[in-house]
Parts: structure tokens; sequence; C-alpha cells
């Protein structure tokens, strides 16, 4: 691990998560941890300082959540943002009172250039609030650093504890240089060093994967995706053959996607020489025969790939670890346990159920890394842009994407139509403008005329959507010859569609997919 850390201690705040991508930009290391944290399991000494996020509580509250007193009094560094701020003034002696009005939005914060914390940032600086509380008495030998019209303490300092509180939030991107102000607590108060980056993860992470693996043999599926396949390259690397990747191709994959991981993963010098594609195409489809309801079938497609994949693991020798590719947003969510809001450390078990099936122990380097990082890492490690940068891909494959009963023809159909759809995006530069694009098989027919001959046919939906967090998306607003193009050639060149429509739905209300 990097020898500069930095601990954010999470008090619940939607934000929290920012504050850690904010903190590894600069290329300092950081964990997030829940604010009620044994602190005898932190590793204090590579800790460099601490950041209180933000929360939803009030210090008002006849119980509030608090810094645990060894972090507060541990002699490092402190950064507490918003809620941070008034637990620590609280907690210190000072005086935090309800604002007589909330204040939420964009603010004008005036920098009283006192201390490091805000040096050399201007006079002014434009921020974001939000906060129903504010502090009206700093505690003893705390200096005021900052002040807006509503709030006369928008920022304290104590130049001896090196402890330090911000009202507002600079880990938000409308807070304009809010880079600036988190380098200055990093570098210039805790004395950080730039030691986190693609690569130095990379050599600290094989270090580890060699020392916990040792000799054992470890397992791993290989979806396709970003996560499974920078997961494989960097244990391929570390412990060579003892990696077996199995591949499963369950028949409801997209056209060509078997060849284009074996060539992706063959691009890194760490492939793994023991890739096994399983052919399951026949079982998922037989037992996927005769069921239309989207949640049974991804129930389906999910059951049969544990039994797939457990066979197989079954027949390698030796084998000790279940490899997967979780990253850190699957782990972290939130963390106020005792008040009631989701306390939800969650392991994203990708193959659902099976390390405890097969008694394998859980192998997840990427467990501390967002999902740009893990892009970053497996570009560092040779894999190519091809790989990195597709688009996600549903689990349960084209079974989704065949609305009702999924019958082997249909996905055929869908497959050649998708494969046409995403070359044309790529052509014409829009696969990297988009967040998904994909084609959808609807079981109904219509009616259309090729030459003289009249056809009763299926019809093709295509979707393509822009989003950052595939809770909400808006629909892509494709150029209308190109979508015509891409029709025609659907229609031409799939036997079986008569017709292609535009899905031009955001969501909400309607999800990405149609199942
Ligand atoms: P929806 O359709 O819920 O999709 O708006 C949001 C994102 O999740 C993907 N998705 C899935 N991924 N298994 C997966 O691994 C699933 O069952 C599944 N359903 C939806 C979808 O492709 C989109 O990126």
């Amino acid at each position: 691990m990097p020898e500069s850390q930095i601990v954010v201690v999470d008090f619940g705040s939607q934000y929290t998560q920012l504050i850690a991508r904010r903190v590894r930009e600069q290329h300092v290391y950081c964990t997030i941890v829940p604010f009620d944290i044994a602190v005898a399991d932190l590793a204090l000494t590579a800790i460099r300082g601490f950041i209180l996020s933000g929360g939803p509580e009030s210090v008002h509250q006849s119980i509030s959540p608090e810094v645990p007193e060894q972090i507060l009094h541990s002699g490092k560094p402190i950064l507490g943002i918003c809620y941070g701020m008034q637990t620590i003034v609280k907690q210190l002696g000072g005086v935090v009172e309800p604002a007589q009005k909330r204040e939420f939005g964009p603010a004008s914060v005036c920098n009283l250039h006192v201390g490091p914390m805000l040096h050399g940032l201007g006079d002014r600086l434009d921020v974001w609030m939000s906060h129903g509380d504010r502090v009206i008495d700093v505690p003893e030998s705390f200096d005021v650093i900052a002040r807006t019209e509503s709030a006369p303490i928008a920022g304290i300092y104590d130049a001896k504890k090196q402890i330090a509180g911000l009202q507002f939030h600079p880990e938000v991107t409308h807070t304009t240089n809010g880079d600036a102000v988190f380098a200055r607590f990093l570098f210039d108060i805790c004395r950080c060093q730039k030691d986190w980056d693609a690569q130095s993860f990379i050599d600290t992470t094989i270090d580890d994967i060699r020392t916990q693996v040792a000799n054992d043999n470890v397992v791993l599926g290989l979806s396709g995706g970003v996560d499974s396949s920078v997961a494989a390259a960097l244990i391929s690397r570390a412990v060579g053959d003892q990696l077996t990747c199995l591949l499963v191709d369950n028949g409801l994959l997209r056209k060509g996607e078997i060849t284009s991981i074996e060539r992706g993963m063959e691009a890194t010098n760490a492939l793994p020489s023991r890739l096994k594609t399983i052919d399951a195409q026949t079982v998922f489809l037989h037992k996927l025969k005769g069921i239309s309801d989207p949640e049974e079938k991804r129930l389906t497609v999910g059951r049969t790939f544990i039994e797939v994949f457990e066979q197989a693991a079954r027949k390698i020798q030796n084998v000790a670890w279940l490899a997967q590719g979780t990253i850190y947003p699957d782990v972290v969510e939130s963390a106020a346990t005792k008040w009631g809001k989701a306390h939800v450390i969650k392991s994203h078990h990708n193959v659902g159920g099976l390390p405890e099936r097969l008694e394998l122990k859980l192998l997840e380097p990427l467990r501390n890394l967002f999902k740009d990082e893990v892009r970053e890492v497996g570009l560092t490690l040779g894999l190519p842009h091809s790989l990195i940068d597709r688009h996600p891909f549903p689990g349960p494959g084209l079974s989704v994407r065949v609305l009702g009963e999924v019958k082997p023809e249909f996905i055929d159909v869908l497959r050649e139509a998708d494969a046409i759809y995403i070359d044309e995006l790529k052509q014409n530069g829009w696969y990297e403008k988009s967040s998904q694009a994909f084609a959808v098989f609807l079981p109904v027919k219509s009616v259309g005329v090729v030459g003289d001959t009249r056809t009763y046919d299926h019809v093709i939906a295509l979707r393509c959507v822009r989003t950052t967090d595939f809770m909400t998306a808006d629909v892509v607003d494709l150029p209308i010859d190109m979508i015509t193009y891409i029709s025609n050639r659907i229609v031409n060149e799939v036997k079986g569609v008569s017709r292609v429509v535009y899905d031009t739905s955001t969501k909400p209300p309607a999800t990405i997919e149609w199942e």
C-alpha cells in the first residue's frame, strides 16, 4: 500500500464517495470507513490525515454521530466537511445552532486569508452549501478562516492541532477550486506524497496477491466485462499459471464476443495461459425453453451459470480461491448504522453463492478501486481500449433483450441486428459518445414489402442512452439519416426482420433494458 493514506470517515453523506475520488485524483490513496469504526482496526501509522464527511444528521439530536475520540485526539490532521465540521465544533466545546433558514445551493464565501487551508485561493470562493445548522462559536484555539452572508463561521482552523472545518462542500463540482482546497489539506497540511497511481497499485497488488495466494490455485469467471478482465490480467501477472479463467459461453452473448474477449486477453503480456471457454449454449437455451417472465429468465440464467461454473471449477486441481472483479462502489455504500440509514456493505457476489458452494476463499483485488481507476489499471496492464471502453452488458445477456420466450432463432436474429447497429455506431463515432447501445428483439410481427413480395416478420428496436450512473438516462439524439441507414441495413441483411424502431424513452420512467 502507498505510504500516504487518507481516511474518510463517513457520516452518511451522499457525497462521501466523491470525497474519496477527489483525494485519489490527487494521487493520494484513501479509504472510507464508517464513523463508528473500531479505531483499533485502523493501521494508524500509514494514515496522514482524516476527512470527516457531511451527513444527514443534526448535532442537536439527543444522540448524534460523533468522531471517535481516538481519531479526534490522534494528533493527525483532520478536515471536517459540513456535518463533519459541526461535530468537531460540538465535541471540542464550540457552539452549533439550527440556522433560521436552511442554506442550500451556490454561495459566495469570503476567504479571510488565515492559515494554510484556503491559502492562495483568492478573496472569494464560489462554493456549494447544503446545511441546516451553523457554527456560532468556535472551540478554543480555533480561528475563523471563512464566512458567508448567512454563515459568519463558514471555515475554521486550529493551527496547533491541524484541525480544519469547512461548512461548504469542496468535493462537488459546483464548488469551483474544490481540487485546490483538497490539495491544501493533502499536501500543505497532511504532507502527503503523490504515490497513488495505476502503476503503484499494480506493483503493490501483485505483491499482495502473491503473498495471499502462495501456492494455491485460483479460478475466475471471465465475463468479458471490464472488471473481470482487469482482475484476470492482474492476478495472472501475479501468479501466472496458478490462475484458470473460465469463460462460459451461455449462448446469450453478442456476435464475436468470445473471440474478442480471447483476443483482448491475448493483448496483455499477462494473458492467463489457462483460459478455458466452456460451450454451454445448449444447456442454457434448453433451460430457458418455455420461460417468458423476465425475472424467471434472470434466475434461470443465474442458476445455470452456477451449475456450469461449479462443474468446471471442480475439475481444476488444488483450487483454494475464487477471484471476482468486485469494485469499490460494490463494497461501500453508506454508513450511519445506528441512525437508521442504510449501512450496506455488500460483497458483490457476481457468481452468487459460489464461494460457499465450492468452499473457496474470495480474492477481490479491485475492491478498493473506482470504475475509472479500474479502467486505468486495465490500460496500464496492456488491455486494449476496445475491451476497456466497452458498454456494459447484463449478466443474463441477450435473454433479456429477446422479449418473452427466448428461442434460439430469435437470438440469432437479434445477434446479427445488434452487430450491424454497434458496427455503424462505432464507424460513425457514436459508440464512444454514448453509454449503452443495443438492439432488442420484439416478438411481434409486422407487414413489409421486399421487391414485389409481401413479408410478415419481426421488429427490432434500437436503444442508445447516455448516463453517468445508469440510475437515470437520456436518449441519445442519433442523426435520423444514420438511423434510417442502419434500419435499411438490418431489414436487408437480417432475415426475419421487417421493421426497425428507435426507442425514445428516457429513464425514468422507462428502464434501460426492456425487461
Ligand atoms: P435498467 O434496465 O435497470 O439497467 O435501467 C441499468 C443497468 O443495469 C444493467 N442491467 C443488468 N446487469 N444483470 C446485470 O448484470 C441484470 O440482470 C441487469 N439488468 C439490467 C443494464 O444493462 C444497465 O446497464
